[in-house]
């Protein structure tokens, strides 16, 4: 704990440039102090990266626990645990919801019971799996915070989430791997000083591995009404939402309330490998169901409120009905040409807006992407911004659903990069970010800017902050059913 406390000081100090030395220095004392545990390397150590970048100091908040980042990568694969060969035992074309409940009881288990809501998600406390984060995602102004371990995400603009959303609101997120991810992480970071780019590129990442994410905001009940009887979190993040192009200064922040919204899900499926080699899924956060805790349970019942939105295992590259789609939706729409993805159709869900011709995305998503678009971008280096239109600074004359569009909702390969000259990092945008951060760091000092040549010469804005409900500066597809029609 003191280690920890000690690490997240020193680099908000240093604003992160002494991290590799505070790195190396830790890699030494952890060595001399390492525990004896069954999967570790029977040779060399393995490489200790930092917990967070982000503490508040203690003259403002105590921290009553810190986030640990669990980094003791596996390095073997692990075999497939049984409670995965039920879930991929599932027909997820046949029985989508079945499969979306049975991965999220599976990310839930072990992460939520008999504790304080405040305790959830602490990877270390998990009797029933290990679970593992992406180091490097500690650095400079969208670093990770010391509490949770959450990262920045993009804004959720006005009237997206719901008719009485006034306001833009930060999100947040914390992204988990089960060993066989973990193991993948692993490789691609067995030496500290050099990531492993070539490593995913033969089959990416184990089949079986399951992905999490839980994405937090700080929208009040009041601008989305199915945010009642919340998840809540104290978390250090932003004082107002900022987007920093790459990394630095470091905007002010403070410790504040933020509450579940959306869980999404990454199951690596060999069943899905003509078209990706993945299954997602999405859920979001309905607590209008309020549902009264049943005696002995050992979780609290406000966990069950999470709703799957539905599942895409394809991008239906051909399809480009719907285009318009529903920014603002007072319902939620279902495109029937879509053969990939699987949108709920249960009343209760609150209305979602869903992504390029309704393809899946989640509620705090941006509406002109989908979920396997911007993921299908985890590449280094980042030769292309996770989504097809970034806004009016963007020169390329786009036509909503033409062939430079629809580059974005091809089915690509396992193994095949989004763009040819860069590296595929199987989906995995935590890499992709881990990496950048990484070289952007190793870099900065001697003036270099990584990825951002590739750019029309444009400082380019991280992955993370790429995210977000509507685009910003006008939406290309707003008319785009009279474009596509021609
Ligand atoms: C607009 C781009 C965008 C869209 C759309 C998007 N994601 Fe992501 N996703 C990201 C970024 C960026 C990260 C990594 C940053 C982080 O974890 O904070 C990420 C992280 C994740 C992770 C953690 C693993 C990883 O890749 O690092 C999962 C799981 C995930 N997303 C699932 C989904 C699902 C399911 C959907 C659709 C409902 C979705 N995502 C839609 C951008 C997107």
């Amino acid at each position: 704990m003191k280690r920890q406390l000690i690490l997240g000081g020193v680099l908000l100090a240093a604003g992160g440039l002494a991290a590799r030395d505070v790195v190396q220095a830790q890699a030494a004392r952890d060595e001399a102090q390492a525990p004896v545990v069954s999967w570790a390397p029977t040779t060399g150590s393995l490489p200790r990266f930092p917990d967070f970048g982000l503490l508040p100091p203690p003259e403002i908040f105590t921290a009553e626990r810190v986030f640990k980042l669990s980094q003791d990568y596996p390095r073997a694969e692990p075999a497939m645990e049984p409670a995965v060969k039920q879930l991929l035992a599932i027909d997820y074309n046949r029985d989508w919801k079945p499969y979306a409940n049975g991965a999220l009881a599976y990310v839930l288990a072990g992460n939520i019971e008999n504790r304080a809501m405040q305790n959830s998600f602490y990877a270390e406390d998990n009797k029933i799996r290990h679970w593992y984060h992406v180091p490097w995602m500690h650095w400079a102004d969208n670093g990770r915070e010391g509490l949770h371990g959450l990262t920045p995400e993009g804004p959720i603009r006005a009237k997206s989430l719901s008719p009485t959303q006034t306001n833009w609101w930060q999100t947040y997120a914390l992204a988990i791997y089960n060993a066989p991810g973990g193991s993948a992480i692993g490789r691609v970071w067995a030496d500290a000083q050099n990531p492993d780019l070539t490593t995913l590129k033969a089959r990416g990442f184990p089949v079986g591995t399951v992905v999490a994410k839980l994405m937090f905001t700080t929208t009040p009940v009041s601008d989305a009404p199915f945010l009642s009887n919340p998840i809540e979190w104290q978390a250090y993040i932003k004082k107002t939402f900022s987007f920093t192009p790459t990394g630095f200064p470091i905007a002010p922040r403070e410790v504040n309330t933020v509450r579940l919204l959306q869980v999404d899900i990454m199951v690596r499926d060999s069943r899905a490998d003509a078209t990706g080699g993945w299954v997602f899924a999405t859920y979001v956060y309905n607590g209008l169901q309020s549902p009264k805790r049943s005696p002995g349970q050992a979780f609290d019942n406000r966990w069950r409120n999470l709703m799957p939105v539905g599942l895409m295992w394809g991008q239906d590259p051909t399809v480009t009905s719907h285009l318009a789609g529903n920014a603002e939706p007072l319902k939620t729409m279902i495109n029937p040409d879509l053969q990939e993805t699987r949108i709920n159709t249960d009343p209760a869900l609150p209305p979602q807006h869903l992504g390029f011709g309704l393809r899946l995305n989640g509620p705090a998503d941006n509406s002109l992407s989908s979920c396997k678009s911007c993921h299908s971008v985890s590449e280094y280096p980042d030769i292309s911004l996770v989504l097809p239109y970034i806004g009016p600074g963007d020169k390329r004359n786009l036509i909503c659903g033409g062939p430079e569009w629809m580059r974005w909702f091809r089915n690509l390969p396992v193994g095949q990069p989004f763009d040819k000259a860069s590296n595929p990092l199987d989906n995995s945008l935590s890499l992709a970010i881990s990496i950048t951060n990484f070289l952007d760091a190793k870099t900065r000092r001697d003036g270099g800017f990584n990825s951002l040549q590739y750019w029309h010469g444009q400082r380019q804005m991280s992955k993370s902050n790429q995210r977000g409900a509507v685009p910003d500066g006008g939406d290309p597809c707003a008319n785009a059913s009279m474009v596509a029609s021609k």
